[in-house]
């Protein structure tokens, strides 16, 4: 196989959920297993650090009280403005979306070598450059309760904030339409790994069929 074909025929796979369904944890249970990890969670952090490539058109945006004295988005503060107004939210994400697509793609080029590519997207519903980039969709699911207690207990956010979260984002049943596969995450981590288990021989299948 010629390596443009190699290229061509990689399996993506995009990975969502709601807040809290369990994404990072299967991301690393896939790794695990010698998938290649996209995560865009931690491109926009990388983006939003200091020196970050978002950060000029996120004070340009939002004036310099965003940026904190260490160079930084100030997430504590842009959280609250966007829980507040819907307009704020949109502008913050057509400076990064743009940018973290970009950034998603170079490390694409740079996972070549992997048997298939894991990328996890929390918006993928909502972006469809993300939506046109994979092949096919993995919706991490679990009920509302399951999510909630999970933010929770992790910590950084109470009962409303993450309430306040989940009815901003795609609901379950819109989100689950898109699915090829689905991992049901409302039972333990066994649970979890079985399930991940069980795609990597579907993945690393079809990648060795194309
Ligand atoms: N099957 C499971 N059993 C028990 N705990 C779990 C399970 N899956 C995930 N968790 C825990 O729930 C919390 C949320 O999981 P995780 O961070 O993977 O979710 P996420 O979808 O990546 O969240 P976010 O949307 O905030 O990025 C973590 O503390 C994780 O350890
Ligand atoms: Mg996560």
């Amino acid at each position: 196989m010629r390596h443009d074909d190699a290229m061509a025929a990689q399996l993506v796979v995009g990975l969502t959920g709601g807040i809290g369904s369990g994404k990072s944890t299967a991301a690393e249970l896939f790794a695990g297993h010698g998938a290649g990890i996209i995560d865009t969670d931690q491109i926009a952090h990388l983006l939003t650090r200091s020196g970050g490539k978002a950060i000029d058109a996120i004070r340009a945006a939002f004036g310099a009280d965003f940026i904190g004295a260490d160079g930084a988005l100030d997430r504590v503060r842009m959280r609250r403005r966007i829980f507040a107004d819907a307009h704020a939210k949109q502008r913050l994400e057509s400076i990064l979306h743009p940018l973290i697509f970009g950034q998603a793609k170079a490390q694409l080029a740079q996972l070549q070598d992997k048997p298939y590519i894991i990328v996890v997207v929390p918006l993928l519903a909502e972006s469809p450059a993300f939506r046109q980039l994979v092949k096919r969709t993995l919706v991490v699911d679990c009920d509302e309760a399951t999510q909630v207690a999970r933010v929770t207990g992790r910590g950084g956010m109470d009962e409303t904030e993450a309430r306040t979260v989940i009815a901003q984002q795609t609901p379950r049943a819109e989100r689950l339409q898109l699915a090829d596969d689905v991992i049901h995450n409302e039972a333990g981590l066994d649970s979890l790994a079985e399930q991940v288990a069980v795609l990597h021989q579907r993945y690393s299948a079809m990648q060795n069929s194309n």
